[in-house]
């Protein structure tokens, strides 16, 4: 119970990774708040979560909803131990077809959306607090079609740099999980683009991986675990890479 009366918010947490990281908290003895834009998405996600769940419908892009959120929170714990900023999304796009609506959807979540939630939903957090952002291995692999996506991932590595040095003296720690190709939606969403149906696209991106596959949506909520528990008391502004290999060798 490595989370044992702690308190932890995790967006995004009604499918794929933030559903994988909430479910490991929740069994770790966490009341954890998800939250999603789809309610159906989010009461079944709740009822496959152990412990004490609260679900909030809210758009991490609108602001009205984070401060709806943080309120809920504030009114039913009064605080927060840990926050896993995981909403987030990719279109890919070649670089000529890149549109303003493309490039401000892209950042309105992955960035501007993060930067929001870790804002608002700060003076909650308490001392020893632990943030968690949810960056990406493209940030620093050249990724074709990802332009957008990978800049604003780029953005969030440096927000947790930024942050660290500005929340440490209040015992506050901030890190950067990156994953590779994990085995969710998201990859379905990238089909299209690639002109391959999602399990030959599993199958392709699968090759590029030194460990010859996917990693699992668990594997990233064991990383989420070490970072948000006192296992990494000693570590902020720092970069955890869950990604098979495939930004490291
Ligand atoms: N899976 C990978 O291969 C991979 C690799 C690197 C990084 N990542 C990052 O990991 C995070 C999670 O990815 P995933 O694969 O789990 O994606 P996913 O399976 O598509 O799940 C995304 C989750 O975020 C929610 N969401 C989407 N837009 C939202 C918004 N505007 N406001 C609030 N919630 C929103 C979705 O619920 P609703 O649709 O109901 O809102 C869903 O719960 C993202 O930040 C992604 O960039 C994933």
């Amino acid at each position: 119970m490595r989370l044992a009366n702690k308190v932890a918010l995790v967006t995004g947490g009604s499918a794929g990774l933030g559903l994988a990281i909430a479910q490991r908290f929740g069994s770790e003895g966490a009341h954890v708040y998800i939250t999603g834009r789809r309610k159906e998405a989010l009461e079944a996600a709740k009822a496959s979560i152990e412990g004490h769940v609260t679900a909030v419908t809210a758009d991490a892009t609108m602001s009205g909803d984070l401060d709806n959120l943080v309120e809920a929170i504030r009114q039913e714990s009064g605080h927060l131990d840990v926050i896993v900023a995981n909403a987030g999304s990719i279109e890919r796009m070649n670089f000529g077809d890149v549109t303003e609506e493309h490039f401000g959807r892209t950042f309105d979540l992955n960035a501007r959306g993060t930067l929001f939630t870790v804002q608002k939903a700060l003076p909650l957090l308490r001392m020893g607090g632990s943030i968690v952002l949810l960056g990406s291995i493209t940030a620093f692999k050249g990724d074709p079609g990802a332009g957008a996506y990978s800049a604003a991932k780029a953005a969030v590595r440096s927000y947790a740099r930024t942050w660290a040095a500005e929340f440490g003296d209040r015992g506050l720690r901030v890190n950067v999980l990156s994953p590779g190709p994990i085995d969710t939606l998201i990859i379905d969403g990238q089909a299209e683009y690639f002109g391959q149906d999602p399990v030959a696209l599993r199958a392709h991106m699968s090759t590029l991986v030194p460990m010859g596959r996917l990693g699992l949506p668990e594997e990233i909520a064991n990383g989420a675990l070490f970072l948000a528990s006192d296992e990494s008391s000693f570590m902020t502004g720092a970069e955890l890479c869950i990604d098979g290999g495939m930004a490291q060798v």
